[in-house]
């Protein structure tokens, strides 16, 4: 290919202009470039980034994380010991907890003291219409309680995360939301609260110390049906006024639906006509944004749109990475607005829903209900939204995968005693390193893909990814979307010099490859060898592929 060809076709991700000249200097062989400004910085990662989100949903709980303490299957107090296990190799910092729409449903008292008193209530989930018709009653169904705000918290010091707990604002009051706090937080001896904590099946006589708190949930819809004016009024009532105790508390408020802007102005701008003062104590501004439309402009039906998460065609393929990189102007977006009223920028985006939903028809059990299998698409959905939100690390301060195990986008599937990692688990062990990392800005280009869409022809960028250096290390993961096509690309480091690298990479020749219990480890990452010559580095990257270079710097 002459270079003026190749340049036509190359779009260039990561907004800046490839510069002609050092491209002329650079390897005949390459197609593709990546430029990592070091000088650039954009922020530190926050580890929070990679977080989770666990809902009273099918089999996300019940067969997932609690399995009792009289189960076969190896627990610690009744938590599937093999999860806490997985969770701390990839150093789970943050678990979203207990809903999602049951949040908004759940009355924090029933799942407190001992086990056998605690009632059992109707989930939020009971009547959904994709339940398949051979499941009856379940803690699926009805929720038992045995898993509660201890089991939970104990859950997370297994882990070694932090907890986010998002409180009920459709259904209980700001006072029960003070009171949540009080039970988690106050110190040992302290309050009645406090003791009842110490007491039940799971105690704790040492306070939680919870920091992060989800004001409702979807308060535009599941949450409420609230209008942006009227749940300002009531972020504002619950958090007026609450008990403390020396803990940093964060509040996160219920923010839009993709790209529901009316949401955030409306909230906004109410916010700052009361007084402007407030948006310093607002942690977070949330953002849920699925990734479940492949009806190509056909239908737009909730349920009619979906894929299915194991057989796909390549337009379903790429369809599907079409929509979940609308992350990146959903966050642009929604951040301009946020910028208007808070013209400092203090409250930050939780994006604190993300992922993809398929039809049913994948669960590993019927009982999970929106559980579904993860393919290597998966993983490269996972790889392209992480990377999105390292490259918007100013911007973003947490994100929360949904959910952990046995539902939509899960790093992890499990049926009574048995369970394993999904390729996006290995997508999250890859970026490890870049936690607590600098975001530097990098400017990939690349061939874009050509691919047909309803009889059209459609573009999507050839390779995104981000970098972040931790002292002399550089960490660039590397999402390379083409089904067939490797990118032969040359990567130039300005500002420092790469010494040494090395790659670790997530592909398959079939992306339709998944794990599952009769095969575990079909997909999983290896190690690869990387040139670097006078500083430059040469690395082809697989196609549908996730790779993470680390490069020691000198
Ligand atoms: O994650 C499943 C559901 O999706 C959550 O309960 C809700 O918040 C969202 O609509």
């Amino acid at each position: 290919m002459k270079r003026r060809e190749f340049l036509c076709g190359v779009g260039a991700v990561g907004a800046g202009i490839l510069v002609e000249r050092s491209f002329a200097q650079s390897s005949r062989a390459a197609d593709s470039r990546i430029e990592v400004l070091l000088g650039e910085e954009i922020g530190t990662i926050n580890p929070t980034i990679y977080g989770h989100f666990a809902e009273h949903l099918g089999g996300v709980v019940y067969d997932g994380i609690w399995v009792g303490e009289n189960s076969k299957v190896p627990n610690t107090g009744g938590i599937r010991t093999a999860l806490v296990d997985a969770l701390k190799r990839i150093k789970a910092p943050v678990i979203r907890w207990p809903g999602g729409c049951f949040a908004d449903s759940y009355d924090w008292r029933d799942g407190i003291g001992p086990r056998a008193r605690r009632p059992r209530r109707t989930n939020f989930w009971a009547d959904a219409p994709e339940w398949p018709k051979s499941v009856g009653p379940g803690p699926w169904k009805f929720e038992t309680n045995h898993f509660g705000t201890n089991e939970f918290l104990s859950f997370c010091r297994l882990a070694g995360a932090e907890g986010y707990l998002a409180a009920n604002v459709r259904g209980l009051g700001a006072q029960q939301f003070y009171e949540w706090i009080e039970y988690c937080n106050s110190p040992a001896g302290s309050t009645t609260a406090a003791e009842q904590r110490a007491g039940g099946d799971m105690p704790s006589r040492h306070p939680f110390g919870v920091k992060f708190w989800g004001v409702g949930n979807e308060s535009w819809g599941c949450g409420g049906n609230l209008t942006p004016e009227e749940y300002a009024a009531e972020y504002r009532r619950f958090t007026a006024a609450v008990p403390r105790y020396g803990v940093d508390l964060k509040f996160v408020a219920s923010g839009a639906n993709v790209d529901d802007f009316n949401w955030t102005r409306g909230f906004f701008s109410k916010t700052a006509e009361k007084n402007r003062g407030l948006f310093g104590s607002i942690f977070g501004w949330g953002l849920h944004h699925y990734a479940w439309n492949l009806g190509m402009g056909k239908t737009n039906d909730w349920l009619a749109a979906k894929g299915d998460a194991l057989r796909f065609n390549d337009a379903e393929y790429y369809e599907l990475l079409r929509e979940a990189d609308r992350m990146e102007s959903l966050i642009n977006e929604h951040w301009t607005i946020m910028g208007e009223y808070d013209r400092q920028h203090r409250v930050k985006l939780v994006v604190d829903e993300w992922g993809a939903w398929y039809k049913p028809g994948s669960e590993v059990d019927p009982t999970h209900l929106l559980g579904q299998q993860s393919t290597m698409r998966d993983a490269v959905l996972a790889g392209l939204t992480l990377d999105t939100f390292n490259r918007h690390a100013d911007k973003v301060a947490m994100a929360n995968v949904a959910q952990l195990i046995n539902c939509l986008h899960s790093l992890f599937l499990a049926h009574e005693d048995k369970f394993i990692t999904t390729p996006t688990f290995h997508v999250f062990e890859m970026f490890v390193p870049h936690m607590n990392g600098r975001a530097v800005r990098a400017i990939f280009s690349a061939p874009e893909v050509r691919y047909t869409r309803v009889d059209k022809p459609a573009e999507f960028w050839g390779l995104a990814g981000s970098a972040s250096i931790n002292g002399k290390q550089l960490t660039l993961t590397v999402t390379n979307p083409h089904l067939s096509e490797p990118r032969e690309t040359e990567i130039v480091v300005r500002g420092a010099r790469a010494a040494t690298a090395q790659a670790q990479v997530l592909s398959e020749p079939d992306v339709h490859a998944h794990n599952r219990f009769a095969n575990p480890t079909a997909v999983q990452p290896r190690n690869e060898a990387v040139t670097v010559s006078a500083g430059a580095i040469a690395y082809r990257f697989a196609p549908a592929s996730v790779t993470r270079l680390q490069v020691s710097l000198e």
